[in-house]
């Protein structure tokens, strides 16, 4: 999707656009950004919507949140994870049965599209539905109809569809796995979440947030992280995304014994990715035949890791700062006497 106005307002836009519909999302990723500005574009419209992304990285809040910013909000939200139902019986939870309609069906019961009708219903881990439902699916997706298990005659209903998988459904396609009909019904809109790794940026604001809500939650009162920990999270990788990071700071949280939480607190293999970074910090620089310049050698090394520090964190002072465990002014300082530094170069 094409999204072509100037930086500086693209931000505006995603940041009225979490105000007014989203405000449980946090992070100022572009990427994340960018998602908010595709959702306000498409919400108003019945478009299906495929959220891609790794397990953990939010797609279940932005489902909710296309909910929220469409003009269906004061209808129903429905969730239905595919992946949790044994296949028998997701027929009859997705489309409803009549009494009598298979052994044990008693009395009637309307399935969750119907229980969605004027809202928004969630297809969740949809890679995992299986074939024969597929072709059940598109007919609801192509006709808006559905047809309860043993009832022959079908019912409109008015639902917007919102899928997500965290498996790649083009490959499953090619596998023969997905159908390819389906696959491109339901992926009008694609949206697709970046893991925390690739949005480092977000990962202290993120942190500080579960900090404060496991105190509010759990009745705990730690004031904050100490800056080596929070270099260490913003190093770790996170297969898990954001849900892993979530249970972390919990866990340290309820575990911490002092008012912040530090490097003994993380778990051992956060513990072990932070040894290595200092590992990494601590091997020394060989020193050349014919010597050094050692003043331009450290300002150099300096310079590096300030703008390593300044990348990685979206160019945010407060969290660069942190980074390199200093204060805010000490770094924008720096900043100026470098910048005066290569003003007077160029003149
Ligand atoms: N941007 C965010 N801001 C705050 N919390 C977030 C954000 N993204 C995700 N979370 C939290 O992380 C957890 C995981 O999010 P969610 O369940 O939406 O992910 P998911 O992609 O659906 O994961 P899975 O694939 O495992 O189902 C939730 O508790 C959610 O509240
Ligand atoms: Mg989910």
């Amino acid at each position: 999707m094409e999204l072509d106005n100037q930086p500086g307002e693209r931000a505006a836009d995603s940041e009225r656009f979490r105000d007014r519909h989203a405000p449980f999302i946090l992070g100022d990723d572009p990427k994340l950004l960018d998602v908010f500005r595709i959702i306000e574009r498409v919400a108003d419209t019945d478009c299906s919507v495929l959220i891609t992304g790794e397990s953990g990285t939010g797609k279940e809040l932005v489902a909710r949140a296309v909910h929220q910013a469409s003009d269906r909000r004061d209808g129903p939200f429905i969730t239905v994870n595919c992946a949790a139902i044994p296949e028998n019986l997701l027929e009859s939870e997705l489309f409803g049965h009549t009494r009598g309609a298979f052994t044990g069906a008693t009395v009637a019961r309307q399935g969750k599209f119907t229980a969605a009708d004027g809202g928004t219903i969630f297809l969740d881990e949809i890679g995992e539905l299986p074939l024969g439902l597929q072709a059940k699916l598109l007919r609801v997706v192509q006709e808006k109809e559905v047809s309860a298990v043993g009832e022959c005659r079908s019912q409109r209903v008015d639902v917007r569809i919102v899928v997500a998988t965290n498996r790649n459904l083009e490959q499953m396609v090619q596998a023969g796995d997905f159908r390819e009909d389906l696959y491109y019904r339901v992926q009008v809109v694609p949206i697709e979440l970046p893991a925390l790794r690739n949005r480092r940026g977000d990962i202290a604001e993120l942190a500080r947030h579960f900090v404060t809500r496991t105190n509010r939650r759990r009745g705990r009162d730690v004031e904050g992280i100490e800056a080596p920990a929070l270099a260490a999270l913003e190093a770790y990788e996170w297969p898990g995304n954001i849900r892993q990071l979530e249970n972390t700071i919990e866990r340290m949280v309820l575990l911490c014994s002092g008012t912040v939480l530090e490097v003994c607190d993380l778990p051992d293999k956060l513990q072990q990715a932070s040894d290595a970074a200092s590992g990494r910090r601590s091997s020394p620089p060989t020193l050349p035949q014919e010597g050094i310049q050692l003043r331009d050698a450290v300002e150099e090394f300096e310079n590096a890791l300030i703008l390593q520090a300044l990348e990685r964190t979206g160019w945010n002072k407060n969290r660069a700062a942190a980074l390199l465990h200093m204060n805010r002014t000490t770094l924008v300082e720096k900043l100026k006497k470098k910048s005066l530094k290569v003003r007077a170069h160029a003149a």
